[in-house]
């Protein structure tokens, strides 16, 4: 694991004082990449974890840093069980623990990616990484599962061909993490889900376009897409909002609400 500490000041955080430590997986780019530069505008210190794009997540918390916020960056692969370790492992002995752990890293359709990787990464690699985390959380300390809408409606709703595979392990990954609620309860940590419709302008949304455009083009057909700026809202909102464990914030795709069992009709947010 690779790590680059660059808070912006010495007012670096301590658990459950003023500033909390944030810790977004797969932040380099897309929606944890706006979620670190959302959060850390509302007063976090957040941890740029990325996978190979050091660079890239160097800028995003650099643009933090610019802008006055308080940001560092982490590498690790978290399919990777030492790596994962060693992540959290920087973040308890850098901050001294952590308040919220943002599971936004997911994948699986890259092309060289092995069948296996999807459920590597969106289900095992989240459960791990939760339960590695579990003992350092502050009190009140909170964990955001990062969703869309295609893989938490996959049992009951039809999946765009080339997205199944990833819908199915992160439909798993929520439920895996969603098992382990009476663990966190019992160490008093908040469990909230965000999902979201496709998001507009993002990698996945345009490699979905190129391979099965049709999957695309009916879900604006439902209406304006949310944005990256939306989603990532929602998903810092899910690091505040009251909430029982397992609550789901919903971003756009009201379709998906309408037609879902009631205890799901939690909130539609189209911010
Ligand atoms: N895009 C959508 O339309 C949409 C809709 C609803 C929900 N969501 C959810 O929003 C989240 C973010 O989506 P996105 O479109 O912004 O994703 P993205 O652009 O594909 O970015 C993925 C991020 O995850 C990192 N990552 C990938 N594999 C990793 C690993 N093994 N270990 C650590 N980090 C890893 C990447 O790091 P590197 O750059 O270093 O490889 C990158 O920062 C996902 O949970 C997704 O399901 C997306």
């Amino acid at each position: 694991m690779e790590r680059t500490t660059s808070a912006s000041n010495s007012d670096s955080s301590t658990p459950g004082t003023a500033r909390r430590t944030v810790l977004i997986t797969g932040a380099s780019r897309g929606i944890g990449a706006d979620t670190a530069r959302t959060l850390a505008a509302r007063g976090d210190h957040v941890v740029v974890n990325y996978r190979e794009k050091r660079k890239r997540a160097e800028v995003v918390a650099a643009q933090i840093i610019a802008a006055g916020g308080s940001a560092s960056v982490a590498g690790a692969d978290i399919t990777d069980p030492d790596s994962a370790r060693a992540l959290v492992d920087s973040v308890v002995s850098d901050f001294g623990g952590l308040d919220v752990l943002v599971l936004n890293a997911s994948g699986g359709l890259e092309r060289d990616a092995a069948p296996d990787y999807a459920m590597l990464l969106n289900r095992d690699a989240q459960t791990r990484l939760a339960l590695l985390a579990l003992p350092h959380f502050a009190p009140g300390g909170r964990i955001v599962f990062v969703t869309s809408h295609q893989a938490h409606f996959s049992p009951t709703r039809e999946v765009p061909a080339g997205y199944a595979p990833i819908a199915a392990s992160k439909r798993a990954g929520e439920d895996a993490l969603r098992a382990l609620i009476p663990e966190f309860d019992r160490h008093g940590i908040g469990f909230v889900v965000v999902s979201g419709d496709m998001i507009d302008g993002t990698i996945i949304v345009r490699l979905l376009e190129r391979r099965d455009p049709d999957a695309v083009s009916a879900r604006r057909d439902h209406g304006d897409l949310p944005t990256v700026e939306e989603f990532a809202a929602a998903v810092a909102d899910a690091t505040t909002v009251r909430a029982t464990p397992g609550h789901t914030l919903y971003v756009g795709g009201t379709d998906f609400l309408t037609t879902s069992t009631p205890h799901q009709l939690i909130r539609s947010a189209r911010l």
